[in-house]
């Protein structure tokens, strides 16, 4: 039966932890990485001239310009940052879920200057060493035959290409994505999205039908179990090929966990049988790996916690810890082989670019090195599951905590019953004032969350150490109950 896992490295995953299940230990294979920290030494003047500069010259993404307060951040190191009055933040965010080996990792950093000192730039139609060893690496960790890698300059751009590769390898127009996604703000991947940030760029010709993926919590096949959600969700799939027609769909994309949208781990079986749907009817499976790839997730792949191939996998973020932009498509030989006389009509300029490659180059083997995956395994078993269940205990505001590795997500609500959430669907102003309270709460007490709706994800960087998490997870505590005071 599809929908039920044989495979014992997925009850390392926890899902509806609310109704007490327990995610497994997972064995240390080196210790958690120390980080220095350094002081913030105040500077009010230099702040106030960033944040004016900012104010008077920058546009900034998704946002109402003259609604938003951009906080002047003066440095970072390790799992913190710090303003120009020398208040600390330990990042509970990871930037936008990015920095996997935290800020300014000194081997990294170094990689990058001994790069600039010795070939800044080049372009990509010539084989660099940077560019080719990155490529190696980054080759060696995706599942399967995914062998060949395609350098771009983000995960937006990754996905456009995956797309582009889909359909010309099948012919075929349309592609399948989830409701509740992220793939990117450029134009296909946008349409491609399923959250609110499409709307206002749907072009509604895009080629693109989404479907429901699972999400017991908010179930919408009526599901009461794991078993019921994964097997209606497939059935709902097929249906909806059917029903558009297989010779018409050229890919289904799928984040291998969705991220922003509110790390829903599939359950187990789900992406097998999404993998044999693709198998069935010649339809390319594309894996969006940008916010869990590269260890996020405790494995180097999201992927690799479901024993699942896709034909291409897209990735950015953590590949090298955004320390210079990156991203790029890892394809399959099959694809590879349709582009190995027939010219592939897409490119970068800076594709493959040296400064960010030399930078993945160091990132994945600081990753190596340090063991940050297996950190990331282990704290997220051993401390940060069992500490968001002790929470949700404490705090009616949580009605379910779900993730594995360093990528957790607490759904809060008014009321654990009905489960409603504690602000609507994409609430702004004041529908969104217990949020804000929320996250004002938070940052009062020193710890930057990443927030999105109803939810606060915990998602640091994947080198934190298991002291800096209890210092966090303290006071999450204490903003949740600022959450608290808006159950019903
Ligand atoms: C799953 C996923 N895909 C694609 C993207 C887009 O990446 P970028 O912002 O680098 O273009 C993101 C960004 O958050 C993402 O989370």
């Amino acid at each position: 039966m599809r929908c039920q896992s044989t495979d014992p490295r997925l009850d390392n995953l926890s899902r509806n932890a609310a109704d007490g299940r327990q995610a497994a230990d997972v064995t240390a294979l080196s210790p958690a990485p120390t980080l220095t920290r350094m002081t913030p030494q105040p500077n009010p003047e230099a702040g106030a001239a960033v944040k004016a500069a900012d104010r008077d010259h920058v546009f900034h993404s998704w946002s109402a310009q003259d609604l938003i307060d951009p906080l002047a951040v003066a440095g970072a190191q390790g799992s913190y940052f710090w303003d120009y009055d020398g208040r600390r933040y330990l990042d509970f965010s990871s930037g936008l879920v990015y920095t996997n080996i935290g800020y300014q990792h000194p081997e990294v950093v170094a990689a990058i200057q001994e790069q600039a000192a010795r070939m800044t730039t080049f372009a990509p139609a010539f084989a660099i060493e940077a560019r080719s060893e990155a490529a190696r690496l980054i080759a060696e960790r995706t599942p399967g035959d995914l062998d060949k890698i395609f350098f771009t300059n983000g995960g937006a751009d990754a996905v456009e290409h995956a797309i582009r590769m889909a359909r010309l390898h099948t012919g075929r127009p349309k592609v399948l994505s989830a409701y509740r996604s992220y793939h990117g703000g450029t134009q296909q991947a946008v349409n491609i999205t399923g959250d609110p940030r499409r709307w206002a760029s749907d072009s509604g010709t895009a080629g693109v039908v989404h479907f429901w993926a699972p999400y017991l919590y908010r179930s919408r096949f009526y599901a009461e179990t794991e078993e019921q959600e994964c097997a209606r969700a497939l059935e709902h799939l097929e249906t909806t090929i059917a029903f558009e027609g297989p010779s018409t769909v050229a890919a289904i994309i799928l984040e291998t966990i969705p991220g922003t949208a509110g790390i829903m781990v599939p359950p187990p079986g789900y992406l097998a049988g999404v993998r044999e749907l693709c198998d069935k009817y010649g339809i390319v499976f594309v894996l969006d790996e940008v916010m869990a790839g590269f260890g996020r997730t405790g494995e180097w792949f999201a992927a690799d916690l479901f024993d699942v191939t896709p034909d291409l996998l897209t990735f950015a973020k953590g590949v090298n810890s955004g320390y210079v932009p990156l991203g790029g498509v890892a394809i399959s030989g099959a694809i590879a082989e349709t582009f190995g006389k027939r010219p592939y009509p897409g490119g970068l300029t800076y594709s493959g670019h040296p400064l960010a490659c030399a930078a993945a180059v160091a990132t994945i083997n600081v990753m190596a090195a340090e063991g940050v995956v297996e950190n990331a395994a282990r704290l997220g078993a051993s401390v940060v599951g069992p500490e968001l269940r002790a929470l949700a205990e404490r705090h009616p505001s949580v009605g379910e905590v779900r993730g594995v590795g360093m990528f957790w997500a607490l759904e809060l609500v008014r009321n654990r019953e009905t489960r409603e959430p504690l602000v609507p669907y994409n609430a702004a102003g004041e529908a969104n004032a217990p949020m804000a309270a929320f996250a004002a709460a938070a940052k009062a007490g020193g710890l930057w969350p990443f927030v999105n709706m109803n939810r606060t994800h915990v998602v640091p960087p994947c080198t934190i150490s298991e002291a800096e998490l209890k210092e966090g997870l303290a006071v999450l505590d204490a903003a949740l109950s600022v959450a608290d005071e808006h159950v019903e």
